[in-house]
C-alpha cells in the first residue's frame, strides 16, 4: 500500500499534545500557534495497526491485559532480529507503560537518592527532570561541537564515572536532539567506561528505527557483554502510538528484571499492560515495516528539503541533517539574538511553536529543535514564516 504523506490531517478535538495542547505546555503559545514541537508524527498511522485496533475494539471488552504472550513477545523479538540482527531472549523483555516512566522505575531501582546519574547535554530534558524529580543528581558530561559534528568528551565521562558517587549514566542513541547515531567505536567506549567503574548504564534507543538512509544504528547491549545496560525501545516512537503507552525493554539481568517488576507492579499498581497499545505493537512490528520504509524516505527528503531551504533563505543558519530522529537541530547563533530575542520573533512573530534549545540544558542556548515529521506544506510553512522573522 501506498501511503500519502503529503496530507494533511485534522487533529482537532482527538485531545492532541502538540496542537490542542500546544497553550498548555509551550509558554506564549495561542490557539492558532503551528505547532513543531513535541516528537509525534502528523502522518497516518500504518494500515495494519488500524485493522488490528478495529478488530481489537470488534471483540467489545477492554478489562485488565497482560503483554506477556508469546505472540506479543515475539513480535517484539522478531523486529530486532529482523532489523538489527539483534537475538532478544524474550524472558528478557520489561514491559513498561513509556520509556520515561521506565527511567523512572530503573531511577529508583538501581541508585540512591543523592546519587549522580550521567547525561550528555544537550539532551532530552525529560532525563533532567526525572533524575532530578527522583532526588538524584545530574551530572552533566557535555558533548562537544565541532564544525556541525556533535562528539563524545570521553576524558570527561570517566572522569565522572570514576566517582563512586556516580552510579548511572543515561545515553541517548540516537541521541535527541543533536541527531547523532552514534559509532560502534564511541557505543564500545562508553559502555567499557561504565562497566569499568560499575555505572549501570540505560541506553535509551527509542529513536533506533528512524535513522536516514546508509546510516546503521547499533543497539549498545549488542556490543558489551555487560549486563548491566539496560536498553529502553518502543513502538511508539517508530509508529507514532505514543498515546498508546506502552514499551519494551531489554534487561538480562535477572535481578534487575525482579526489582523492577517488584517496583512497577509491587509498589506503583501498573500491573498490567495497555489493551490498545499491546494489539498496536503486536500489529507494528509484525506488519508494519512497508509503511516505516515509506516514512523513512519521506522524512529523508523533508530533512533534505530543509537543508536546501536553510542555505539558501536562512544563510545565518548552520545545519547539519541528522542522521537520526525526525527531529532537526538548527543553530540560530549566527543571527546573535540573545534566548528572549530568538523566542519573541519565532514564537511572537512567526507564531510557531519550537522546542527551544535551552530547554535541553544551556548548551542548546541559541538553537531551536524542530519536529520533520509533518507533511511538506506544514514544514514548508515553518521554514518560510522562520526566514521571514529572521532574515525580513
Ligand atoms: C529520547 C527519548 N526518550 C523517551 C521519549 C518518550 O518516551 P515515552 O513516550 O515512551 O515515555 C522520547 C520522546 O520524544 C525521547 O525522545
Amino acid at each position: 500500500m501506498i501511503y500519502d504523506f503529503n496530507k494533511v490531517i485534522n487533529r482537532d478535538r482527538t485531545n492532541s499534545v502538540k496542537w490542542e495542547f500546544v497553550g498548555h505546555h509551550v509558554a506564549g503559545a495561542r490557539d492558532d500557534t503551528l505547532p513543531l514541537w513535541v516528537a509525534d508524527m502528523d502522518f497516518p498511522c500504518a494500515q495494519p495497526i488500524i485493522d488490528a485496533l478495529h478488530a481489537r475494539v470488534d471483540r467489545l471488552i477492554f478489562g485488565y491485559s497482560d503483554p506477556y504472550t508469546e505472540e506479543y513477545l515475539s513480535a517484539v523479538t522478531g523486529w530486532f532480529e529482523r532489523r538489527f540482527n539483534w537475538i532478544i531472549d524474550p524472558e528478557h523483555l520489561v514491559v513498561a507503560p513509556g520509556v520515561v516512566p521506565a527511567i523512572g522505575v530503573l531511577l529508583r531501582i538501581l541508585t540512591q537518592p543523592g546519587d549522580g546519574v550521567i547525561i550528555q547535554r544537550p539532551v532530552y530534558y525529560p532525563f533532567t527532570n526525572m533524575i532530578t524529580g527522583n532526588g538524584r543528581r545530574v551530572i552533566n558530561n557535555p558533548l562537544s561541537l565541532s564544525d556541525g559534528r556533535y562528539a563524545m568528551d570521553f576524558a570527561d565521562l570517566e572522569a565522572k564515572a570514576s566517582d563512586p558517587a556516580n552510579t548511572m549514566m543515561i545515553l541517548c542513541s540516537p541521541h535527541n536532539p543533536v541527531g547523532r547515531v552514534w559509532t560502534p567505536e564511541e557505543l564500545i567506549r562508553a559502555a567499557e567506561i561504565c562497566q569499568k567503574h560499575e555505572v549501570v548504564l540505560i541506553s535509551d534507543e527509542i529513536h533506533c528505527d528512524l535513522v536516514r538512509r546508509g546510516v546503521t544504528q547499533i543497539p549498545t547491549r549488542l556490543l558489551s557483554d555487560s549486563d548491566q545496560i539496560i536498553t529502553c525501545t518502543s513502538a511508539s516512537k517508530t509508529f507514532n502510538l505514543a498515546g498508546l503507552h506502552i514499551c519494551n525493554c531489554i534487561v538480562s539481568s535477572e535481578k534487575i528484571r525482579q526489582e523492577w517488576q517488584a517496583e512497577q507492579r509491587g509498589r506503583m499498581g501498573l500491573s498490567g499492560g495497555n489493551a490498545m497499545g499491546i494489539a498496536a505493537t503486536q500489529a507494528a512490528y509484525n506488519q508494519g515495516e512497508e509503511w516505516l520504509e515509506q516514512v523513512l524516505d519521506y522524512l529523508d527528503a523533508n530533512l533534505q528539503f530543509m537543508a536546501e531551504f536553510i542555505a539558501e533563505r536562512l544563510p545565518q543558519a548552520a545545519f547539519t541533517i541528522p542522521q537520526g530522529t525526525y527531529l532537526p537541530w538548527i543553530d540560530l547563533r549566527g543571527y546573535g539574538l540573545t534566548g528572549p530575542e530568538l523566542e519573541e520573533r519565532i514564537l511572537g512573530q512567526a507564531n510557531i511553536a519550537l522546542d527551544q534549545g535551552y530547554i535541553f540544558g544551556p548548551e542548546g542556548e541559541g538553537f531551536e529543535r524542530i519536529n520533520a515529521a509533518c507533511p511538506r506544506s506544514i514544514l514548508t510553512d515553518c521554514l518560510e514564516r522562520m526566514a521571514k522573522v529572521l532574515e525580513g
